[in-house]
């Protein structure tokens, strides 16, 4: 599609914190590259104001905006249980798609998608933004770089605390620190954990949220060979840990979105320590000096790297949508692919089940 470059029409169903905050927020900053068609609200006032702001076709629910012929890609930005729905619909109505988290609350969510995607000769993908963040990026790297060795444990902490009241803590609405901000370390995890399916083991809790879906989520993902990846996604935590903590067989790495330090020992540059049985000298405990050396990484900020004529550093929800865009005008690689996000959605299956969250039916 699109082989004169013109900007990609989009259509945004849902005008709240993703539709408008981030969604319409970025695509309105890049004109060359996308334009903002129609958008789609229940909220009659909600919708007329994004409308007029963006100078787009307003909408008052989701079909007439997917009944538009003049749109290329619909965006579904509207309450979780509805994704799926609203994917399909638009596939079949010959739109791509840029579908919001929880990319399908099942599997068989993404195999339908999948199918009709199939059919229509369109894309359908999960709007996985996080995955260009910086610290991830960066810990991703050290992990596949071998510096650390065998990486043996990773540790995933989105530590908060605090309360909460709106949709997202209901069951009904698919809530729950799962499907709400899950998705995201979800999404960090498997991809160090090698993008394989794992065996999961799971608890979650309801403390400080006003509805009846999780607040507290712990989640370790296990398969033979690959390192054991724990996720803690919880808003009990009043003193949050580190977000990234990283053993490996030669070293380790922890820090948060900001900072990130490593070190490391090179034990092929020490003596040899074949196994001795015998009683240590002078009743002594093993010990020997490690010469570690060290790394760190600092978030890139404007204000840190000024570089002359240097441009600013892009963030993730720019990054994500500058790759689909080349993934629509140019067949470009996915960020996410289908196949993934069908892992992504499955695993997050087994994490329910492994917890005793119930089943999330469309
Ligand atoms: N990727 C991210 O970082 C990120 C961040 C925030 C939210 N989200 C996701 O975005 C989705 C929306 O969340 P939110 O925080 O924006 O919620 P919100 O309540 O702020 O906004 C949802 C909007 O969708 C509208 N809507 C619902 N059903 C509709 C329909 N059938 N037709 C038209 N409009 C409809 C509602 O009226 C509301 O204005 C959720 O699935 C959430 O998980 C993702």
């Amino acid at each position: 599609m699109n082989p004169n470059k013109e900007p990609v029409k989009v259509g945004i169903i849902g005008q709240g914190r993703s539709g408008w905050s981030i969604h319409a927020d970025f695509l309105r900053s890049v004109p060359e590259l996308y334009r903002i068609a129609a958008v789609a609200d229940l909220i009659p006032e909600r919708v007329r104001q994004s409308a007029s702001d963006l100078g787009c076709r307003a909408y008052p629910d989701a079909e007439s905006l997917i009944s538009d012929p003049d749109i290329d890609l619909v965006v579904v930005a509207t309450y979780n249980p509805t994704h799926a729905k609203y994917a399909r619909m638009a596939l079949r109505a010959g739109k791509n798609v840029l579908c919001e988290k929880p990319f399908g609350l099942a599997a068989a969510d993404v195999d339908a998608m999948a199918a009709d995607a199939k059919a229509a000769g369109k894309i359908v993908l999960p709007f996985q933004q996080r995955h260009y963040e910086k610290d991830f990026i960066k810990v991703r790297e050290i992990c596949e770089s071998g510096l650390l060795g065998e990486i043996v444990r990773i540790r995933i902490c989105w530590h908060s605390f605090g309360r909460r009241w709106d949709w997202q803590t209901s069951r009904a609405m698919a809530g729950g620190n799962l499907n709400n901000n899950g998705p995201h370390p979800l999404d960090h995890a498997l991809t160090l954990f090698g993008e394989a399916e794992p065996e999961v083991w799971a608890e979650a809790g309801g403390y400080l949220r006003s509805g009846d879906a999780e607040d507290d989520l712990k989640f370790i993902l296990r398969a033979p060979g690959r390192p054991t990846v724990e996720v803690e996604l919880s808003s009990i935590h009043a003193y949050g840990q580190d977000r990234w903590y990283v053993c490996g067989t030669r070293g380790g790495l922890h820090g948060d979105e900001k900072h990130l330090e490593w070190k490391w020992v090179d034990f092929s540059k020490m003596p040899p320590r074949p196994l001795d049985l015998a009683s240590t000298p002078d009743r002594s405990y093993n010990s020997e000096t490690l010469e570690w050396q060290t790394g760190c990484w600092n978030a890139p900020t404007s204000e840190i790297n000024p570089g002359a004529g240097a441009p600013p550093p892009t963030g993730p929800v720019e990054d994500f949508y500058r790759n689909l865009h080349k993934v629509l005008t140019e067949g470009a690689a996915p960020t996410v692919s289908l196949e993934q996000a069908r892992l992504r959605v499955a695993t997050m299956e087994k994490i329910r089940a492994a917890a005793g969250i119930p089943a999330m039916l469309p």
